[in-house]
């Protein structure tokens, strides 16, 4: 079965000019595949589609897009499901061309053997020392440079640790380093704003819409280790893994609460 289509071609070649590999100059997402169709298309395409407008790319005709994802992932299996957009090759240094012709790189990847009880039990969290510098440019964008992730994925080997936690450059907590992050307080749902720094989740957005409609208060603000010490619940999203609560952070231990199992139970993760 094919496994990567570059501009709906065959191949894993890529120009060694491009610059997504040259300067980071482009877009992704990451999406669940189910039973051979992608999850939350909508949600992401949208996302997709905004990252371009901020960027200046032209956003692929998405019935193409539509198309190839039908070509990775026709044998009706589970997986993931990543797509690159990238400015394509040329221009003058940074400067973008004028008419680029942009990359899309379509990839299949088994779905990732994370262990079932994170969803039931919760993961041991920890709080990363790399911090997110603030970019307001690029904030809420999931845009090629990750390179603050990779370091502070680097921090640990301890595979009994699933996620880090990031703080910005002020010590506002923003994100897992692959994940949202939510926090419970006093039956509210709160979780960190990202207009400096961060990734705007698309699994992030599908809570903070179901907790709407289950009457579950939810709001953006700032926050800081010691809301996440005194929480009553807290749990991590993104659109592979969906919600895990967080059983440990550091030397503080909690429950996988009430609230989280709503949200878990309510949330659909494979809506379209
Ligand atoms: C840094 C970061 N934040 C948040 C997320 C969650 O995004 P999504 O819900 O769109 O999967 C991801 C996903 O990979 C991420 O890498």
């Amino acid at each position: 079965m094919v496994s990567t289509l570059i501009n709906g071609i065959e191949t894993s070649s890529i120009d060694a000019r491009d610059r997504g590999f040259q300067y980071g100059d482009g877009l992704f997402e990451t999406l669940r595949i189910r039973h051979g169709r992608p999850c939350l298309w909508s949600a992401h395409m949208a996302r997709l589609a905004h990252g371009c407008e901020r960027l200046g790319l032209p956003m692929p005709d998405v019935a193409l897009l539509c198309d190839e994802v039908e070509r990775l992932c026709c044998g009706g299996a589970d997986g993931v499901l990543k797509i690159v957009l990238t400015r394509g090759s040329g221009g003058r240094g940074y400067r973008p061309p004028q008419d680029p012709a942009p990359t899309r790189l379509l990839s299949r990847f088994p779905t990732p053997d994370h262990p079932p009880e994170n969803r039931m039990r919760g993961v041991v969290v920890r709080i990363c020392d790399t911090r997110l510098g603030h970019s307001p440019v690029l904030a809420g964008l999931k845009h090629l440079n990750r390179l603050e992730q990779v370091l502070a994925r680097a921090e640990w080997n301890d595979i009994s640790i699933a996620e880090g936690l990031m703080q910005d450059i002020e010590g506002n907590v923003i994100e897992g380093t692959m994940s949202n992050l939510f926090v419970v307080q006093a039956g509210v749902l709160r979780t960190p704003e990202l207009s400096r720094c961060g990734v705007a989740g698309v699994m992030r957005a599908q809570v903070m819409a179901v907790a709407g409609t289950l009457g579950i208060p939810v709001g953006e603000g700032r926050l800081g280790l010691r809301d996440l010490a005194t929480a009553d619940e807290l749990f991590l999203s993104n659109s592979v893994i969906g919600i895990w609560p967080v059983r440990r952070l550091d030397s503080r231990d909690y429950v996988p609460g009430p609230l989280t199992a709503r949200l878990a139970a309510a949330v659909d993760m494979c809506n379209d």
